[in-house]
């Protein structure tokens, strides 16, 4: 029998498919732009955000994308695969921002050369375009910037921020950059963030404080250098948990129509290629409290990181030699631009970052957020805390496609029904998995539950129970699952 790990999340499936990345966009030399040692990490993250925008089922307004925090332009490599080959989208212009000169140069060279390919491949034009370096929390709204030339800003039907906004260290900039999308963009808008929501580069930031305490950084309140001790025990990644980030972006005009945090893992032939994929994106932020340290000090000072991190890591399951496999937890969001920034009728959130959701999501349900507007509502509760680490044989995502089978079904008919998923574990031995669906008449389970899944969920000692709460119509179906 398949054993189903309920707490082990895969990566979200996606419907399209990318060619391998040191095939996307080659220099003029030959050598690929990117590779997935490099930026492979980031390309699933890109796909899992389009992958999510596109079950919300959101329609895309006219006009151009912004890509917020564009980096070294691997949007413009994979637009061609994964945006524009949906025929509603089509080709529209995408405009590249990033606060660093390097990446903006880099971006400008794939830029080029992905249009040109594409140009002679097929005879049409990709419009790209990297403004100058720009910090997203201090855009000009009114211009856009190219080689020191302003142009008109136009309203952005999509802002796209891949692993960007966890660079955005402190809370206020983080409001400050959500400030500029909304007033950058059309009403009706799609705003889509992917960020961090933890463990980022967990073994790499202890290695670095490790590193810094050595150099004495830690010991007093105000060093010899004058540098304050929080600016190296702070870490140097904003990550954020879900709901926070949820509720700063709907303050700022925006309504949640999906999140959900995921854990995601990449498998390193080295943990050393990782040490690069990090230096690449993050030696600023990691370095940031040294800013006066020359390019030969810094360069030390990240050797000696990475083998304090090596260090760390043999000391749990890693052997020289052998692959590493990374994982982090990243939140994924997608927004609308409303009309206005006036609050909005109260609505409420749940909180998607449980394994659970995954489930939803990978069933299928596009639209598992809330709302009057929507129609399922699916109201997840429970503890993920209490359920971390555990494991069941039984396939709970199976119980869930089966009720939310006959939701659906119900919904077809009836309009809306609200779903609610309560988890929790009653013992050391038992996950309880309580359902609720709202129907104007009472189905035994069998009603909702095919005979033969339900008889494979007996013979594997899941208990289930169903009742109706009349005045409600309210049918309740508890799964007692053996842990
Ligand atoms: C991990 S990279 C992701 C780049 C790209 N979106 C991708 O998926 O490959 C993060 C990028 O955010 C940029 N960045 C960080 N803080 C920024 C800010 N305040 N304004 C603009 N860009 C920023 C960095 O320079 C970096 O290129």
């Amino acid at each position: 029998m398949k054993r189903w790990n309920i707490l082990v999340v895969q990566l979200i499936k996606h419907s399209f498919e990318i060619p391998p990345l040191e095939e996307l966009a080659l220099e003029s030399n030959g050598k690929p732009f990117f590779t997935s040692t490099s930026h492979g990490l980031q390309l699933e993250n890109q796909k899992t955000l389009w992958e999510i925008y596109i079950r919300t089922g959101l329609p895309l307004p006219e006009g151009p994308i912004l890509d917020a925090g564009a980096g070294d332009g691997i949007l413009f490599a994979i637009a061609p695969h994964m945006v524009f080959s949906r025929q509603d989208i089509g080709r529209r212009t995408i405009v590249g921002v990033d606060i660093d000169k390097n990446k903006v140069w880099k971006a400008r060279q794939v830029a080029n050369t992905v249009s040109e390919n594409y140009r002679q491949k097929t005879g049409l034009s990709l419009v790209y375009q990297v403004q100058d370096p720009q910090d997203l929390a201090e855009m000009d709204t009114k211009n856009l910037i190219f080689y020191g030339q302003k142009a008109n800003m136009p309203k952005f039907a999509m802002v796209w921020s891949n692993s960007m906004f966890h660079w955005i260290k402190e809370p206020r900039q983080k409001y400050a950059a959500l400030e500029k999308f909304y007033s950058v963009m059309k009403e009706g808008g799609v705003l889509c963030i992917s960020m961090s929501s933890g463990g980022t580069a967990r073994d790499f930031r202890a290695a670095y404080i490790n590193v810094f305490k050595g150099l004495g950084f830690y010991d007093i309140h105000a060093n010899e250098q004058g540098f304050r001790v929080q600016d190296f025990e702070d870490d140097p990644i904003g990550s954020r948990p879900l709901d926070e980030i949820v509720n700063m972006i709907e303050s700022n005009g925006f309504q949640v129509v999906s999140s959900v945090t995921l854990q995601e893992s990449i498998a390193y032939n080295d943990p050393r290629e990782y040490s690069k994929a990090v230096e690449t994106y993050g030696q600023d932020a990691f370095l940031r409290s040294v800013p006066h340290y020359g390019k030969e000090r810094k360069a030390h000072i990240w050797k000696e990181i990475e083998k304090e991190f090596i260090r760390i890591i043999g000391k749990g399951k890693w052997k020289e030699g052998q692959p590493w496999e990374y994982s982090q937890f990243n939140n994924y969001i997608v927004a609308v631009r409303k009309k206005s920034k006036m609050p909005p009728k109260k609505i409420s959130h749940y909180d998607l970052t449980s394994i659970l959701n995954e489930q939803f999501i990978a069933l299928g349900y596009n639209k598992i957020l809330i709302g009057d507007d929507y129609e399922i509502m699916v109201h997840l509760e429970g503890n993920e805390k209490e359920i971390e680490k555990e494991s069941t044989v039984v396939d709970v995502q199976g119980i869930l496609r089966e009720v939310f089978t006959y939701a659906a079904k119900y919904r077809a008919q009836n309009g809306q029904i609200p779903c609610i998923v309560k988890y929790e574990k009653l013992d050391r031995m038992c996950l309880e998995l309580e359902i609720s669906v709202k129907t104007n008449k009472d189905l035994p389970i069998t009603g909702i539950i095919k005979k033969n899944f339900l008889d494979l969920l007996n013979e594997q000692g899941v208990v289930i129970e169903h009742k109706r709460i009349d005045s409600e119509i309210t049918s309740v179906y508890k799964f007692k699952i053996p842990l």
